[in-house]
């Protein structure tokens, strides 16, 4: 089976006024379908700086990022842009909804993005949050909703165009642990449903035990790697 991503001896190096500063040192990782894999890693490591590469959102300063053997780290802005709006989809520790917005409202907020038909968009709006747990809580905003509710609509915002690729920077860094512990369950059961790959971060070490594969930071490489 072919991976959905590969990531082969990625390096990314930043500008920090007349300064280089190298912030990943050659990563290699391979993420296949329906996988949940955690990176982990202190404060400063490159997690997200590695997120961002995966999902599209910046290119690396050496080495290969493979999207279904596609190489998408030397596709330009528009092209990764529409990868994005077809196949990935994107969590953030601060759940990023439109405040105005009801739940249902940021749900389907998506599905226009994406281009969905709009024929298609009560019946999945209806489904995500559902999946979420969000049954009795779709007509809600954000701000009449606790902070684990809230990460759980920008959850089905996340999946709402049937994405392959999830990506989950610190998810759970906002919430308490039970409220952590039920978005792990949320995720494990999205998984299983939607068909979804989930990559994510974390700083949590009661979170590792749900993923498939922890990798772990240090200093712009995984650990597992500067061994060899
Ligand atoms: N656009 C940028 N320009 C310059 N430096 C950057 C940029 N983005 C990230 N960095 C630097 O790269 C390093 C890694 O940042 P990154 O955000 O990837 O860390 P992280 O592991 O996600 O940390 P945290 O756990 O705090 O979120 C940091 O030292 C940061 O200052
Ligand atoms: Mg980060």
């Amino acid at each position: 089976m072919e991976p959905m991503i590969r990531v082969n001896q990625v390096e990314k190096t930043f500008e920090a006024g007349s300064r280089q500063v190298q912030v990943l040192k050659g990563v290699r990782l391979e993420l296949y379908a329906r996988q949940w894999i955690i990176i982990r890693g202190r404060s400063g490591s490159g997690k997200t700086t590695l997120l961002n590469l995966i999902g599209g959102l910046d290119i690396p300063t050496q080495g290969e990022v493979y999207f279904q053997e596609e190489l998408i780290s030397m596709w330009n802005d528009l092209q990764r842009t529409k990868l994005r709006k077809q196949k990935i989809g994107f969590i953030f520790q601060s759940f990023a909804l439109m405040p105005l917005l009801s739940a249902w409202e940021n749900v389907e907020l998506s599905l226009r993005m994406s281009g969905t038909p709009r024929v298609e968009w009560k019946h999945r709006v209806q489904h995500c949050l559902e999946l979420v747990g969000l049954n009795k809580r779709m007509h809600h905003r954000p701000f009449e909703l606790s902070g684990g509710e809230q990460q759980r609509v920008a959850i089905a915002k996340a999946i709402a165009h049937k994405p392959l690729l999830l990506l989950a920077d610190e998810p759970t860094a906002e919430l308490d642990s039970l409220m952590g512990a039920q978005i792990m369950r949320v995720f494990r059961e999205i998984i299983a449903e939607e068909n979804v790959t989930l990559c994510m971060t974390t700083h949590d070490p009661t979170l590792m035990e749900v993923a498939d594969h922890v990798y772990e930071m240090v200093d712009g490489q995984f650990s597992s790697d500067k061994e060899l």
